[in-house]
């Protein structure tokens, strides 16, 4: 019997690094090492002070429902950040806490985007965003983006590929898969131009904080307009409290509120409660050393990548993934990485799972292994290239 399913369900694609995962797994319960590069996660736990703030919420009881825009405390906090790490000032009501920036991405395209239209998305780029949008019956435009661009979306290229059902744009700064940035020129100017066609600009921030060689941003110290998205996951390393947060331009509040309440009621209260001790500038302190041993990594790993005869086009200056052309050893990435783990125990992510641009020329590595994993790792593929 076929069951009955809506076809935006059925058809919404699969991630591939799963079979990846299932295949580790595999292979690891044999007892082979697995040198995990797969995953997007870091790989510290949640720093204790945040654990220890959670703990106590529990004890306190704070167990129940928050407000669907979240803590009031939270949101003033999120805005207190906002001032102390660059200098604006935003209302903390247009601050919303959110399920992960997972939610806010749902909140965002719910609020924006009818059956029919579409939004603008670069490819390669995160793989949930067209998926919620075909969640949404919502159509995606996905951009192919490449090293000329920085493998980010610019003024031109939107204006390339705007038509009359597009109401917005998104884009994610550093980039999940690639590590690139968007200069604050080039973002002002896809405001503007986003502006005067009348649609709206989601910036995805979520790996803000992880930032090397130059100046962290956010685009609300030059835009209020903007649909700004950001979580604990990442630098906060806090992936598994499931909490993000929203800012929003004025008047989009209310609506919002309304489809936070349907979809989700509110995002843990456990987590926002920890999440008031994350962005304590003393916790800081001990993110920012994690952040320069994301650095460390990235710096052994790139050149060592390179020397390997991978080609990286666009040095990353972000995140914790170097998204690299591997066409010098294969036109068929996928293969080539189920190959490569079952043969050396190295689990990467094919390029298939960002897009379609070029997918089988590329794989992502994500350095949230220690060093000396990362090292033993390097070894491993070199070994497989030379076999
Ligand atoms: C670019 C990007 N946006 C959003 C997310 C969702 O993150 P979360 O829901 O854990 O905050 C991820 C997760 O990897 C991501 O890479």
């Amino acid at each position: 019997m076929t069951l009955p399913l809506s076809k935006r369900s059925s058809t919404l694609s699969p991630f591939h690094v799963m079979d990846i995962l299932a295949q580790a797994k595999a292979l690891s319960q044999q007892g082979k090492t697995i040198y995990h590069m797969e995953v997007g996660e870091p790989d510290f736990p949640t720093s204790e002070c945040i654990v220890n703030a959670g703990i106590d919420a529990l004890k306190q009881g704070k167990t129940h429902y928050t407000p669907a825009l979240g803590l009031p405390e939270l949101r003033n906090a999120v805005a207190e950040y906002y001032d102390r790490k660059f200098s604006v000032t935003i209302d903390p009501s247009r601050i919303i806490i959110t399920p992960g920036a997972s939610g806010a991405i749902q909140l965002a395209m719910t609020c924006l985007l009818d059956a029919g239209e579409n939004i603008l998305l670069a490819d390669p780029g995160y793989p949930c965003n067209r998926n919620i949008a075909q969640v949404l019956a919502a159509e995606t435009i996905a951009i192919p983006v490449g090293a000329e661009s920085n493998y980010q979306l610019n003024a031109d290229l939107v204006a390339k590929h705007w038509n009359e059902k597009t109401r917005a744009v998104m884009v994610a700064t550093p980039s999940n898969p690639t590590g690139t940035l968007l200069p604050a020129d080039q973002l002002i100017e896809l405001c503007q131009l986003i502006k005067k066609k009348q649609g709206r600009l989601i910036v995805d921030e979520i790996y803000q904080g992880l930032v090397y060689d130059v100046e962290d941003h956010t685009i609300l110290e030059f835009s209020d307009d903007c649909f700004v998205i950001n979580s604990f996951s990442k630098y906060f390393g806090m992936t598994g409290w499931r909490l993000g947060w929203m800012v929003v331009p004025e008047g989009y509040v209310d609506t919002i509120d309304r489809i936070a309440q349907n979809i989700f009621l509110a995002a843990p209260t456990v987590s926002q409660y920890a999440a008031l001790t994350a962005l304590k500038a003393e916790t800081q302190i001990e993110l920012d050393r994690r952040r320069d041993e994301f650095k460390q990594r990235r710096d052994f790993l790139l050149p060592a990548l390179e020397q390997l005869g991978f080609d990286i086009a666009v040095k990353p200056q972000g995140a914790f993934y170097i998204y690299a052309n591997c066409e010098r050893f294969t036109d068929d990435s996928f293969t080539w990485v189920k190959q490569l783990l079952n043969e050396q125990g190295v689990a990467l992510t094919p390029g298939i799972d960002f897009g379609e641009y070029l997918a089988d020329k590329h794989c992502r590595f994500a350095y949230t292994q220690c060093l000396q994993q990362l090292e033993q790792a390097v070894d491993k593929i070199d070994a497989f290239i030379k076999r």
